[in-house]
């Protein structure tokens, strides 16, 4: 997978598949995987550091990440999320942050909203940097959002969504992801856009689709958004395997002869 392959694909009508990841083991486990690219998200603030919100994730937080992704998942095409203010400086200052996560090893960078950042994606993309846009329920924009909630349900809102996805293509980004939009919505923006769409609670017409590792893992019980498919019961299973081992330990049933030198 390259930048390329992400219009050829949207040409051929293929769907592809991106999933976050934030550490080296994982990585090497979906080095082995059909999944087509891996997104180092900013989530990591609050899925590996246990913040409440994206808004701590740093510049550095997300290139020690994506360092760590990039050794493990050498066949992938990694993309690293620009943090929270960390393309809302000067234009200098944002592509000192850029330049940080691609020389963590990135192949692209992710930003959230298209207002105020059209001049920071074309100087990216002038400079060799594939831009990919975040539109919808931009979870930086949380505190002005007023929480997580399905954005452009009304005419205007899904006017000015709109707007801003042809605006980021106009800009050079070669994908964007739509989170938490009505699926009519996203469909529309799908049919106009030449770039794909990436969904995230965008219905199944998008180009392609993104969950976060943990989430679809389902080690996280308590977080259940409508769109969350859980493709394994995670908490429940490793909660097994570490009361197993518990039990193990206490009845001398762990380590055995094999396992003793
Ligand atoms: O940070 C993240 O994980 C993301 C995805 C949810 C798209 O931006």
């Amino acid at each position: 997978m390259t930048v390329l392959d992400f219009q050829a694909k949207k040409q051929k009508g293929q769907k592809i598949s991106m999933i976050t990841c934030y550490d080296y083991t994982f990585a090497k486990i979906l080095n082995e995987t059909d999944i087509d690219v891996l997104l180092v998200g900013d989530s990591l603030a609050m899925v590996m550091h246990g913040y409440p919100t994206t808004l701590n994730a740093s510049t550095e937080m997300m290139a020690l990440h994506t360092a760590a992704v990039v050794k493990g998942a050498s066949k992938k095409f990694v993309i690293g999320d620009l943090p929270f203010m960390g393309y809302r400086k000067s234009l200098s200052e944002n592509m000192t942050c850029i330049e940080q996560i691609m020389k963590a090893g990135a192949q692209a960078v992710k930003l959230e909203g298209a207002a105020g950042n059209l001049e920071t994606v074309r100087h990216a993309v002038d400079s060799g940097v594939p831009v990919m846009g975040h539109l919808g329920l931009t979870p930086q924009s949380i505190h002005q959002l007023g929480g997580f909630k399905v954005q452009g349900r009304d005419e205007k809102a899904h006017k000015a969504i709109m707007q801003q996805a042809l605006q980021l293509q106009e800009a050079g980004c070669f994908s964007v992801v739509l989170e938490c939009v009505p699926a009519d919505l996203a469909k529309e923006i799908t049919t106009e856009l030449e770039i794909p769409t990436i969904g995230i609670g965008g219905g199944v017409n998008c180009d392609g689709q993104v969950l976060v590792l943990q989430d679809m893992l389902g080690m996280n019980q308590d977080f259940t958004p409508k769109f969350l498919r859980k493709y394994f019961n995670g908490a429940e299973e490793l909660k097994k395997a570490f009361n197993k081992y518990h039990s193990d330990v206490i009845h001398k049933e762990f380590p055995n002869e094999k396992e003793s030198y």
